[in-house]
């Protein structure tokens, strides 16, 4: 078991209260959320709508916190510019694409970085890890689905704690590209998941955003799960 790590924690914005965004936005600061997981869906790649670039340029008037953009939506190359104009172009901001809906991956990759930006990449639970192997040095985050995209709630897939120590030993030791997890990030999962590897959670429906307690609340129960255990 890793020992003692350094994690990040990520809210996944489709699941705010949208009539309360700016107030959302700032209970994620105050309880020390590291970075705002940004949901664009197209209806196409996946079997809804998601949210759109305006809202990343009002959120940015109002806070500092990274985003990053998950693009869960076909030919996200397109849209790259687009994102970049409309806010997503501080360092820490990361703009993710998804293996199976993305043409000349290491053409993108290379043209995110070049923006001054952090690159990643999504891959589905049915997709073979070994489409990272061209990749893997190209590439800040990969961003590994434990739900199928595209559905808020949906349960965790069996096998992915297993998919997470794979993708843990495929990223050679020289390079810092880190793991982050997608769905199904529960208070029964949370531990599981950063024990088998991972570097960051996507915390949505089931944590930070649980309707059965405040942001606050709910963040500083997330964190007490991960840390007080991390040390059995
Ligand atoms: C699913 C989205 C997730 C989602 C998290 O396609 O990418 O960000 O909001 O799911 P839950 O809320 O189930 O953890
Ligand atoms: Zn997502």
């Amino acid at each position: 078991m890793r020992n003692k790590k350094k994690y990040t924690l990520s809210a996944s914005i489709i699941c705010a209260d949208f009539m309360n965004l700016k107030a959302n936005v700032g209970e994620l600061e105050r309880a020390g959320i590291d970075s705002i997981h940004f949901d664009v869906m197209d209806g196409l790649f996946v079997p809804r709508y998601g949210l759109f670039p305006e809202i990343i340029t009002q959120i940015r008037s109002f806070s500092r916190l990274p985003i990053e953009a998950h693009m869960m939506v076909r030919n996200s190359e397109n849209y790259l510019r687009l994102f970049i104009n409309s806010g997503l172009n501080q360092p820490n901001d990361v703009f993710i694409v998804h293996t199976e809906a993305t043409y000349q991956l290491k053409k993108i990759l290379r043209k995110i970085r070049a923006y001054g930006i952090k690159a990643g990449v999504a891959v589905n639970p049915s997709t073979p890890l070994e489409v990272l192997d061209p990749i893997i040095r190209e590439v800040d985050t990969v961003l590994l689905m434990a739900i199928k995209p595209g559905i808020v709630g949906h349960p965790l897939i069996e096998g992915t704690f297993d998919r997470i120590t794979d993708l843990r030993e495929k990223i050679p030791s020289d390079i810092r590209t880190t793991i982050a997890i997608d769905g199904g990030v529960s208070f029964t999962s949370a531990f599981q998941m950063m024990t088998a590897g991972s570097d960051s959670l996507v915390c949505g429906s089931q944590t930070v955003f649980n309707s059965r307690d405040t942001i606050i609340a709910n963040t500083t129960k997330l964190r007490a799960i991960l840390e007080n255990t991390a040390h059995k």
